[in-house]
């Protein structure tokens, strides 16, 4: 063990349910360590404008259940900013830090990563709904986005069924597809349409008119932000601007597809996005005990001099997993074994 006095905590990128329970657990692990925490405010931004405050236990009292971050966050990139990364470390000496744990997904953590070539030392928590960082398992807020997708199906397909309609639900992750592959077959989608795989809209017709060769007279489709129909070479967007990190803002895959749909099907089809519901609320008790595991082991790394490293769970154990390979090896990619299972439910 080495000897720490204090911590810097910053929550950066998308939110997701299960951040503040990762902020109570650091606090909560440090105090007992006598290690003192200080919360950076709405992500990179907050140590570029040295927007921070102490934390302790009264401050993380009670938002363990919380959705949300208590310091806010943002889509800063203090590498697309000039000066942004000298900010950074004077602001890190300046607060006196030994170490900087950084809650968010690659974007957030690729920053942490890239900290490192300016003696910045870092751990990194994978937090994002997408569940796109690789080495591990689950990131926080995965589980409470697909149980808001699962729920979302439940209630779709009474509607569906009564009126005998094609419901299409369009679902977040950005460029990969595991919210739609996993919430898909937990909530029972008939069609299941991912980032991976280009779709052909005639092999959902053909999937949807054997549902109705057999009786049942609605469907339910999932379709992730990111699919992209053969006929295009490029994802729909919901306008030409991209983020500081440089993503496009995609939306509006859903009602292309009822669009398309429509030309082909004599079903009437309706559309539900589901956006920002799987970003907001409370998480679920898989995500407050994995925020829980992650944050506690996040300091247990930096009292052990373990840097440049990222909480992993593997296995359900939380490992310390080096930052290169993350960001190398990320997006995770889907696996083969659930890929196929989604054709089999219709
Ligand atoms: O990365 C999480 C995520 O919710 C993606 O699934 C989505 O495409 C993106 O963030 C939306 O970004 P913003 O919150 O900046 O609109």
């Amino acid at each position: 063990m080495i000897n720490l006095n204090k911590i810097g905590l910053v929550t950066g990128g998308g939110d997701s349910p299960g951040i503040n329970a990762a902020i109570r657990a650091v606090v909560r692990k440090a105090m007992s360590e006598g290690v003192k925490i200080v919360g950076f405010k709405n992500g990179w931004a907050g140590l570029l404008e040295n927007d921070r405050r102490r934390l302790n236990r009264q401050d993380v009292s009670g938002i363990l259940p919380v959705g949300g971050t208590m310091l806010g966050s943002s889509r800063t990139n203090p590498f697309s900013i000039e000066g942004g990364a000298e900010q950074a470390i004077e602001n890190f000496e300046k607060n006196d830090l030994d170490a900087i744990i950084a809650v968010g997904g690659d974007d957030t953590l690729g920053v942490a990563h890239r900290l490192k070539d300016h003696d910045i030392k870092a751990v990194g928590i994978p937090q994002t709904i997408d569940n796109d960082l690789a080495e591990t398992e689950y990131s926080i807020g995965f589980d409470s986005a697909l149980t808001q997708v699962s729920k979302s199906l439940d209630k779709l397909h009474t509607t569906a069924s009564s009126h005998h309609r094609v419901m299409i639900l369009e679902v977040m992750g950005r460029d990969s597809g595991w919210i739609a592959l996993l919430g898909g077959i937990a909530g029972g989608a008939d069609v299941i349409l991912v980032p991976e795989e280009h779709f052909k809209v005639a092999d959902i017709k053909k999937r949807i008119k054997k549902r109705e060769a057999a009786g049942k007279y609605f469907s339910l489709v999932v379709i992730a932000e990111g699919a992209t129909p053969s006929e295009l070479d490029q994802q729909i967007t919901r306008d030409s601007g991209t983020d500081s990190f440089g993503h496009v803002k995609l939306g509006g895959i859903g009602h292309y597809l009822s669009d398309q749909l429509e030309a082909v099907l004599d079903m009437p089809i309706r559309v539900t996005t589901l956006a920002y519901l799987q970003r907001g609320g409370e998480p679920t008790a898989f995500d407050r005990l994995l925020a829980t595991r992650c944050g506690v082991s996040a300091v247990e790394f930096c009292l052990e001099g373990k840097h440049d490293v990222m909480t992993a769970l593997q296995g359900n154990i939380i490992t310390p997993v080096s930052m290169e390979k993350v960001i190398a090896n990320s997006p995770k990619e889907l696996e083969d074994h659930l890929l196929r299972m989604k054709d089999l439910f219709y």
